[in-house]
């Protein structure tokens, strides 16, 4: 399978190392919309035009699915990008949704739901959970992780300053949905604030759940072919891309 990665910046490269932890696919290829980035303060009708012109950029390569590593875009844009392209999208709302429920067997269970501003506006977790039979959602947007993240910021005053900021009223959760797929890289300082015993949701962990569920996988790929697409510096992201997945 030969699939595209999107994402409005680098953090889906978080679901491009859960993929290649798994060795799924012979061919991947990334693009990051680091023009545009962040999509979180965008309104739909942006966030949505923005995701059908990746659809775009992916009809130049022959790909057999497009995932949306971007949770923003899977909030908002994932029925406009399935009507405009020839082949499947999946997102990882859907997944990390799903992942939840198969972890998380007690319903009275308290989870908190982090994302962008547009993430939590839109309600897509908690309206898919509470359909679910889960009751005890607190979701909190959690923006300046992103810039946070972007500028390669993983602990000190900043991030614990901005971590007592987001969460000094937050009741301690059983689970956390890390609802935007920078903050897989900042997960261990928000666990630690709370206690090391909860469990963390990971779009890109829960992907890789979901399309092992959904397709039969008869090869493993250790050596994928990675292509690195940007809007903005390209190489800014393969360097990111290079440190983060150690290629
Ligand atoms: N990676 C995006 C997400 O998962 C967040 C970054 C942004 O605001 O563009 O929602």
């Amino acid at each position: 399978m030969k699939i595209g990665v999107f994402d409005s910046g680098i953090g889906g490269l978080t679901v491009v190392k859960s993929m290649l932890e798994h060795s799924l696919f012979e061919e991947i290829i990334y693009f990051g919309d680091t023009a545009r980035v962040p999509y979180g303060v965008k309104d739909k009708n942006t966030i949505t035009r923005y995701a059908i012109e990746a659809v775009e950029f992916f009809k130049n390569f022959e790909i057999d699915l497009i995932v949306v590593a971007c949770n923003t875009v899977s909030a908002y844009a994932l029925d406009e990008m399935r009507e405009s392209s020839a082949c499947p999208v999946i997102g990882v709302v859907e997944a990390g949704v799903l992942a939840t429920a198969n972890a998380l067997k007690n319903k009275d269970s308290n989870i908190l739901i982090l994302g962008t501003k547009a993430t939590i506006n839109s309600k897509a977790y908690e309206n898919a959970l509470k359909t679910r039979g889960y009751k005890n959602l607190e979701a909190k947007a959690t923006g300046l992780f992103v810039p946070i993240v972007e500028e390669e910021i993983y602990c000190g005053k900043v991030l614990d300053a901005t971590l007592e900021h987001y969460f000094k009223e937050v009741q301690k959760p059983d689970a956390i949905i890390l609802g935007c797929t920078h903050f897989p890289l900042i997960s261990e300082p928000i666990k630690n604030y709370f206690s090391k015993k909860i469990l963390i949701i990971h779009s890109g962990d829960a992907i890789v759940e979901y399309l092992e569920n959904e397709f039969e996988f008869t090869h493993k790929y250790d050596k994928p072919t990675l292509k690195f697409f940007a809007s903005e510096n390209p190489d800014a992201l393969k360097a990111v891309a290079a440190k983060w997945l150690s290629l």
